[in-house]
């Protein structure tokens, strides 16, 4: 009820609604809906009660509540079910609890901040309450082993041009998939997968981005490698509707992967976004010494292909990139 009672004052938001008529509408009683006020003013909305007028919506929350992103969210499988909490060890540690039973491909896991958020090869990912967006996607494609650097590609794609496109922005992508804004980094992802050799049980794709951090919240070994949207465009940006336009791009993207679309034209996008084709660049996997080398590139299924130093060709499917 209170959901519907949210949607009636923002669709009334130019005036004040009496408790009576709320309460023949949704037949309850006029303390109930005076309670579901409260809930609400609990959960930041304000709203403004005039004795004997009324209830007005003057502002909604800067939180990412479920209803908040479902409302107007075009998809057709991606956030059919999402998860909201306030605080949370990881999304991505979520989402693999919640693959332990059955669950639909798409359901998705938002956070205000996360206690234990994790990057790529365990690193701790900072996550400042209500600043920026920490959400895991819980997927269960049918696809091989082989085509997952593929998905992790077009996530990559997908965030970008949302983000480009919603707040007129130039982006870049370092492969395999951070999302870098001048140069220094605004997005990161994290791919976990379950699965036996033929067949994946699920995908988590984690993705945090820093949207309204400042200066203060980077420690000293990330204030030269990261960045905000809103340190770069001096704007504090809207986190709910980026969260509602990469789900529609990413939900597209995906529904053309899955009904076998060629890959060819993701790729030709993703390499546009990409500033390392022909450089020199030093290339690191887990506990191997780096190797260097030319990148020539990306491949197919997504492997970066890289003349070595000693003249070799090689395929990396993972890996961290310097220049
Ligand atoms: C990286 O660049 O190292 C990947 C960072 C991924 C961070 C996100 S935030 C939401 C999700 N939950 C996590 O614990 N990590 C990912």
């Amino acid at each position: 009820m209170k959901e519907s009672i949210l949607e009636y004052l923002k669709e009334n938001d130019d005036k004040y609604i009496s408790g009576e008529y709320l309460s023949n509408i949704f037949n309850v009683s006029r303390a109930a809906i005076w309670k579901v006020m409260k809930r609400l003013e609990g959960e930041g909305y304000i709203i403004e009660s005039k004795t004997k007028v009324g209830y007005k919506l003057i502002s909604l929350p800067d939180t990412l509540h479920p209803y908040e992103i479902k409302s107007s969210l075009d998809t057709k499988r991606i956030g059919k079910t999402i998860h909201y909490f306030e605080e949370i060890s990881s999304t991505n540690d979520y989402a693999k609890k919640l693959a332990q039973n059955a669950f639909e491909d798409g359901e998705v896991i938002i956070a205000g901040t996360q206690k234990s958020g994790r990057g790529r090869f365990s690193r701790e990912w900072i996550s400042p309450p209500n600043k920026g967006i920490y959400i895991s996607l819980l997927l269960k494609p049918q696809i091989s082993f082989e085509n997952i650097t593929q998905l992790t590609l077009f996530t990559a794609l997908a965030i970008c041009n949302a983000l480009e496109e919603y707040v007129g922005i130039n982006l870049e992508i370092k492969w395999p998939n951070d999302i870098l804004l001048n140069s220094k980094k605004i997005c990161g992802i994290l791919t976990e997968i379950s699965g036996e050799v033929d067949k994946i049980n699920h995908v988590i794709i984690g993705f945090g981005i820093n949207v309204n951090f400042d200066k203060v919240d980077f420690d000293d070994t990330l204030k030269n490698k990261a960045t905000s949207l809103k340190i770069e465009t001096s704007k504090t940006q809207d986190r709910k509707k980026i969260i509602q336009h990469i789900l529609t791009v990413f939900d597209k993207y995906y529904e053309d992967y899955l009904n076998g679309e060629n890959f060819e034209n993701i790729l030709k996008q993703y390499k546009s976004k990409m500033t390392i084709i022909e450089k020199n660049i030093v290339i690191s996997i887990h506990n191997n010494t780096p190797a260097s080398g030319t990148v020539i590139d990306i491949t197919n299924s997504g492997a970066l292909k890289i003349k070595m130093s000693d003249g070799s060709v090689k395929e990396f499917l993972s890996g961290e990139i310097s220049l």
